[in-house]
């Protein structure tokens, strides 16, 4: 098979890795793809947002599969385009995307098939939210509907808080068209978990449960970032949340999407909060998680290919899905700056590996035959072991094969399974 991976993040080199190793790949191309990508395939400067010319690039190269990676080209219809051509592609089609690119859309979507997620009500207008605000007694979160590349959730902490974060959305416009409308929720508490399922629109199939840490220091102190690391399995998800996640959430969500006329074909990301409530929706996403991917990718035993492959042809059910009977760990190493302002074009420099670890690339780019910083996110050192607390050993025991200028990172990445800390 030739294959096209679209993106240029961490997930992207994670799955461009494990696609490299299916017997059945040919030749893989990663468009734009980093520097760590141009190791598994081909590096491809290709204008995504432009679909005729994607669209044009697999028809000349007999692509036989497209795995789309963010959720920007998703809600942009670009399965949609290619689809419309006879390309096979992995991912959403446009209205199925809605479940992340509308937080309206998938609230809403959740009350009409009782999924469980927090209690909330939805604006259009400031004058409107702002009443809301004044009768409401509980914790609230606040939320731009459209995609603010994870910015677009605010806790406000305070009433004031509360209304200057409307006022930012509704006036001054933070988040542009993406806060046209907003989600005002119930705060919930318990240990989040991000649940991905494979789904060819009927059967789902959940990988293993991740924890993603969103904070930028230590003991989830400092600002929210797109994620600093994670790891795979979470001991805190059992068996039998598992099975609950089947049977409230995963299967009516793309049971409920199926019969709105919207299948959902790919991977479906939910994001999951335990409260002693019981669990509960915080989000859908998608597309594969970042950093989850790069943790949960290399436990998977099964050929990624076959997967994609019986997704689209609506079999999945048929596929036997294995996971390596052990535990993976990602820490992200970031620029100085992240997340606000972020260094780059530092030179990178690496030893090699043990067998059981490997160094996602996300913000990378080469220059002159040398590796530079491209980004906030710069790379995800990734290993797995036969336990977590192996894992974590391996991974922080190899934090000096890499360096470059301001490079940072947490040091308690898994901190929680190793503790069970609730
Ligand atoms: P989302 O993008 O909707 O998952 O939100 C990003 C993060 O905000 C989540 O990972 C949670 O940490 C937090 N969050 C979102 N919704 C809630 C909620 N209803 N209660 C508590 N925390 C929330
Ligand atoms: N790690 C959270 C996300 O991928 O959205």
């Amino acid at each position: 098979m030739n294959v096209l991976i679209i993106g240029s993040g961490g997930r992207e080199h994670a799955l461009a890795w494990k696609v490299k190793q299916s017997p059945r790949l040919t030749k893989l191309y990663i468009a734009p793809g980093n520097a760590g990508t141009n190791a598994c395939g081909e590096n491809i400067a290709l204008d995504i947002r432009n679909h005729t010319s994607v669209i044009h690039f697999c028809e000349e190269k007999k692509i036989d599969l497209v795995i789309v990676g963010p959720e920007i080209p998703l809600a942009e219809g670009l399965v949609d385009s290619l689809s419309a051509q006879g390309i096979r592609c992995f991912g959403p089609k446009q209205a199925a995307a809605q479940i992340e690119a509308s937080k309206v859309f998938a609230k809403d979507f959740m009350a009409r098939h009782h999924i469980p997620t927090a209690r909330y009500a939805t604006f259009t207008q400031l004058d409107d939210a702002m009443r809301y605000l004044r009768s409401v007694n509980h914790p609230i979160v606040i939320k731009a509907s459209g995609l603010a590349a994870g910015k677009g959730v605010i806790l406000p902490d305070t009433f004031a808080e509360a209304q200057s974060t409307l006022e930012n959305i509704f006036v001054d416009k933070t988040f542009g068209d993406a806060g046209n409308e907003v989600v005002i929720e119930e705060r919930l508490s318990g240990q989040e978990v991000s649940l991905m399922a494979f789904t060819d629109g009927t059967s789902v199939v959940p990988m293993l449960p991740a924890q993603d840490h969103k904070r930028l220091l230590d003991h989830d102190e400092g600002p929210n970032t797109g994620g600093m690391g994670a790891y795979a399995p979470a001991p805190i998800f059992t068996a039998d949340m598992m099975n609950e996640a089947i049977k409230f959430v995963l299967q009516p969500a793309v049971d409920g999407m199926r019969m709105e006329g919207r299948p959902f074909v790919g991977v479906l990301y939910a994001g999951l909060i335990l409260t002693d409530n019981g669990l509960s929706v915080l989000e859908f996403n998608c597309r594969f998680g970042d950093p989850e991917t790069q943790a949960v990718l290399p436990l998977l035993e099964t050929d990624l290919l076959d997967i994609a492959d019986a997704c689209i042809n609506g079999n999945l059910a048929n596929v036997n899905i294995r996971w390596k009977k052990s535990a993976s760990v990602c820490v992200v190493l970031a620029s100085k700056g992240y997340p606000e302002k972020a260094e780059s074009g530092k030179l990178i420099t690496f030893s090699p590996l043990p067998e059981n670890a490997v160094c996602f690339h996300a913000g990378t780019k080469t220059e002159s035959d040398q590796v530079l910083t491209a980004g906030g996110r710069v790379l995800g050192l990734t290993a797995w072991a036969n336990d977590i607390a192996s894992a974590i050993d391996t991974v922080y025991s190899n934090m000096s094969s890499i360096s470059f200028e301001g490079m940072n990172y947490r040091g308690d990445i898994g901190y929680r399974a190793l503790k069970g800390v609730k």
